[in-house]
């Protein structure tokens, strides 16, 4: 008899929590080379929301599954699988269709964990650390003792770049909304918190000792964005990679002029699309034992079942969160 699970899926783009509904698949049976993973967590992440709204640049051909990361563990294994055991957890990085109870994969299209892996963190494995690691990787020649300068810094990218950071001898100067999330962030290895009240540019060269900063990480735009840029040593560089703010960027002439800065971009989709699988495995083998230590977290506020989609989705919009908003399956 075939299996037959819930998902949450979209017919149209549009408000999410009205077009996000709960429906019935079947599961096609397993061929010999793939495996049936339960999923056991997936979080509601900004790009979910703005996929449900139509304006992600990856549209998925509709009716679709929503739920860009998530992990599971196997359930079941084809006859010829033999680099996947029952009972493994396992995340994909296939980007669409983790808000379900179960799905059919190739087997070597799936990334193993160990057994003590706390899931619901590894749920959050695939998108905001490796943007985190990535970001502190790519742009700039960082060496201990530089500063990082960002916002939206209690985000879930942003809690990765303090604790990375952190473990690598960087420093990071962290711009939030609210007062009560400075004691939160120092104990997570942040060296400098402060809110977003502008102008920030001269308090950050103060309170950093007017020391090196090379690099900015910016998720907001607008206001926020110019002040990082203005507090980046000579010849830094601003990466932009979410636009919470939903204001567009703002940079005086003389950022370019006389500091000769660097604007540039990042997306990790696009990254995974280019990277060679070396390189990923190789990210995750750091990346993998830093979650599984607790090293590296995120908080959760709420867990919600696939059933409760439109709360969940409500939950997840407002702002002011203390942590991610999750489906928990089963
Ligand atoms: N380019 C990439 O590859 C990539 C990868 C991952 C994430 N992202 C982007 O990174 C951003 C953070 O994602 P996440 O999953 O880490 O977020 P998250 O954990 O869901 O947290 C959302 C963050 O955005 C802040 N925020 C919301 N509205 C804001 C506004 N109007 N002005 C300033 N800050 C605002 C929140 O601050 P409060 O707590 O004060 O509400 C919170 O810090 C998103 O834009 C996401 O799309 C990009």
């Amino acid at each position: 008899m075939k299996k037959v699970i819930k998902v949450i899926c979209h017919h149209e783009y549009g408000v999410p929590e009205e077009v996000a509904r709960v429906e019935s698949r079947e599961l096609p049976a397993i061929a010999a080379d793939q495996v049936l993973v339960e999923m056991k967590a997936s979080p509601i992440n900004p790009a979910d929301i703005n996929r449900l709204e139509g304006k992600y640049p990856i549209r998925s051909p509709l009716p679709a599954i929503a739920g860009n990361e998530g992990a599971g563990i196997i359930a079941q294994t084809g006859g010829a699988v033999s680099n996947l055991r029952v009972g493994q957890p396992v995340f994909s990085l296939d980007w669409v269709g983790n808000w379900c109870e179960a799905y059919v994969a190739d087997a070597n299209s799936l990334i193993p964990l160990p057994d003590d892996m706390p899931l619901e963190q590894a749920a959050m494995l695939s998108v905001n650390p490796p943007t985190a690691w990535r970001m502190l990787e790519t742009f700039v020649d960082l060496h201990p003792g530089d500063w990082v300068i960002q916002n939206a810094a209690n985000s879930g990218v942003g809690r990765a770049v303090i604790q990375i950071a952190r473990l690598r001898g960087l420093k990071t100067v962290n711009i939030v909304r609210r007062k009560d999330l400075i004691p939160e962030l120092e104990a997570e290895g942040a060296d400098v918190v402060i809110t977003d009240e502008i102008p920030l540019s001269k308090q950050i060269r103060d309170l950093t000792g007017n020391g090196t900063a090379p690099l900015g990480l910016n998720a907001v735009g607008g206001e926020s964005a110019r002040e990082i840029a203005k507090s980046l040593s000579d010849h830094g560089t601003l990466v932009t990679y979410g636009a919470m703010g939903l204001q567009p960027l703002q940079m005086s002439n003389s950022l370019l002029i006389f500091k000769d800065l660097c604007f540039r971009g990042f997306w990790i989709n696009a990254w995974y699309k280019r990277a060679e699988v070396s390189e990923i495995r190789e990210m995750f083998d750091h990346l993998i034992p830093l979650l599984t230590s607790g090293t590296l977290k995120v908080p959760i506020e709420k867990t919600y079942p696939l059933t409760n989609v439109k709360d969940a989705l409500i939950h997840a919009c407002q702002s002011s969160r203390t942590g991610k908003i999750l489906f928990v399956m089963n």
